[in-house]
């Protein structure tokens, strides 16, 4: 199951785990994203696509996604809404902040609350690099994404033997950055040029991520970095 999976990192991995033939269920708040994902999905799904429309912040709607799948192996959770989030502190609103919170770590949370007896292999959570290389203009979504490592340390000794980790993303060409507000490719120009990588990440590079910690059954309480050596940068 992947929270988040109808866009971006979440459905490159989608993609992946279908072509391999697997079960897969995606979740995120937009019926329509939804949609667009299945049929975008289809030649690879043959059936075997579920797709839920749940909120990760709202406790009712990951209570409900759980009981609607079952038991899942793997759960992944991308979900993120960056409307607003970026931006020195004094400019950020604090109903904002709380959003980012309410999705990125109550959400994580929440998922690790519903966890038990549902899920038999891993959780994977994403972060960022800015909890790492914070720059100015993301300080909320910086500290969210941080907290991500002690809450993925907890809930991989609460729920053990399943697993518990983070992937943490340098700047990877997803739809997230249509919410920011920038020019997107003068940007990823300049970073790729101080990337060690010398590239910005694509959705598949982070997917590839996630299927490593879901397969390597001794990877667990972990933080991945997949950013290209941004930290350096
Ligand atoms: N792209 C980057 O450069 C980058 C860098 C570092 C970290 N990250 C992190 O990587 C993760 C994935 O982002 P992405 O780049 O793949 O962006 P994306 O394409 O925008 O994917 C985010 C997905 O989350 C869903 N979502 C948002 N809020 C949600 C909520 N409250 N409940 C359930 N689903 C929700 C969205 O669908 P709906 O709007 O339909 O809900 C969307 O499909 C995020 O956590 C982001 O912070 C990204």
């Amino acid at each position: 199951m992947i929270i988040g999976g109808g866009s971006g990192m979440g459905l490159a991995l989608a993609r992946t785990l279908l072509a391999e033939g697997m079960d897969v269920t995606i979740a995120g708040r937009s019926a329509d994203r939804l949609a667009a994902a299945r049929a975008d999905l289809e030649r690879d799904a043959q059936g075997r696509l579920g797709t839920v429309t749940a909120d990760i912040g709202r406790a009712e709607d990951v209570a409900g996604l759980f009981d609607r799948v079952g038991q899942v192996e793997h759960v992944v959770v991308t979900a993120m809404d960056a409307t607003g989030a970026y931006g020195r502190s004094a400019d950020v609103t604090t109903a904002t902040a709380r959003a980012v919170i309410d999705t990125k770590l109550l959400g994580a949370w929440l998922v690790g609350r519903h966890a038990a007896g549902h899920v038999t292999g891993s959780i994977t959570y994403t972060s960022g690099v800015n909890a790492y290389r914070p720059n100015g203009s993301n300080t909320i979504v910086a500290a969210a994404n941080g907290a991500l490592a002690s809450l993925a340390c907890g809930l991989a000794v609460e729920l053990a033997p399943v697993r518990v980790n983070v992937i943490s993303p340098g700047w990877v060409d997803t739809p997230i950055w249509d919410q920011l507000g920038m020019d997107r490719q003068a940007a990823f120009a300049q970073m790729s040029e101080r990337l060690p990588a010398r590239r910005i990440g694509t959705p598949d590079d982070i997917a590839q991520a996630f299927l490593s910690v879901m397969r390597n059954g001794f990877i667990t309480a972990t933080v991945l970095h997949v950013d290209g050596g941004h930290r350096l940068a």
